[in-house]
């Protein structure tokens, strides 16, 4: 696919944007991922996919925001307009939509995986609440685009430098009445997943794992569940908080 940008937002933090082929928009439902395959003297090497959630849309257009951590995100950075990378999506499972009002909770570049679901749902008239936390002010990434859509957002720092201060998981009580679609680190997961249980609230997460193949074939992005290990590339990304064994 044809790279129309990328450009660095802020910190590690960076959007890809491509144009795609016909048809590709309306497949895509809300909290899917794209595996996105970086050109190298290895053509194929396997450790240069990333899975990156579907950030946004736009005619034509899907971008993605990632993070640089490691040698794929790092040579990512160095795709230019014009040139072409191989991405295959949509892929994996989507967020439930039988629900009325959805609370999102994104840690630092989770937000990548959730913003489009905001929009998906507040587009289809659905209550929806952003709730957006990182470390500090420098590493917002996301929040031009809650601004520029409007979604309804609660931004939290740790340092206090932007917004409230403290953790994303800090007022998450006064929501009991949403459903709860997670997505950031390990330990903030772990929060959410054990206060929706204690407040009896409906909770997804959206994991993010290594992935080789990204459409089941490796068994390299395994979870474990209470129902047994699952596939994250196919049964998930999302999967139900109470299943999810950390
Ligand atoms: Fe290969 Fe999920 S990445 S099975």
């Amino acid at each position: 696919m044809e790279v129309l940008e990328n450009r660095h937002v802020t910190g590690r933090d960076y959007i890809l944007t491509v144009r795609v082929p016909l048809g590709t928009i309306e497949r895509i439902k809300p909290g899917q991922f794209g595996m996105v395959q970086v050109r190298s003297s290895l053509q194929f090497d396997p450790l240069l996919r990333r899975p990156l959630g579907i950030f946004n849309v736009e005619g034509d257009r899907v971008s993605f925001l990632y993070r640089v951590y490691g040698r794929g995100t790092e040579l990512l950075t160095k795709v230019s307009p014009g040139e072409e990378v191989e991405i295959l999506m949509p892929l994996g499972n989507s967020i439930p939509e039988n629900y009325d009002r959805y609370l999102f909770i994104a840690g630092g570049i989770g937000i990548g995986g959730l913003f489009l679901a905001s929009r998906w749902f507040k587009e289809r008239g659905k209550e929806v609440v952003f709730v957006y936390g990182e470390r500090s002010s420098e590493n917002l990434s996301g929040i031009e685009f809650l601004r520029k859509y409007g979604i309804n957002s609660v931004v939290y720092t740790e340092d206090g430098s932007f917004g409230k201060k403290g953790l994303v998981t800090s007022e998450l009580q006064s929501y009991e009445d949403f459903v709860w679609i997670a997505c950031g680190p390990t330990p903030m997961m772990k929060a959410v997943k054990e206060l929706a249980k204690e407040l009896n609230v409906e909770c997804y997460l959206s994991l993010d794992r290594r992935m080789a193949c990204g459409v089941g074939a490796c068994l390299g992005c395994t979870v474990k569940t209470v129902n047994g290990y699952k596939r994250c590339c196919v049964e998930g990304p999302v999967f139900k908080a109470d299943e999810v064994i950390f």
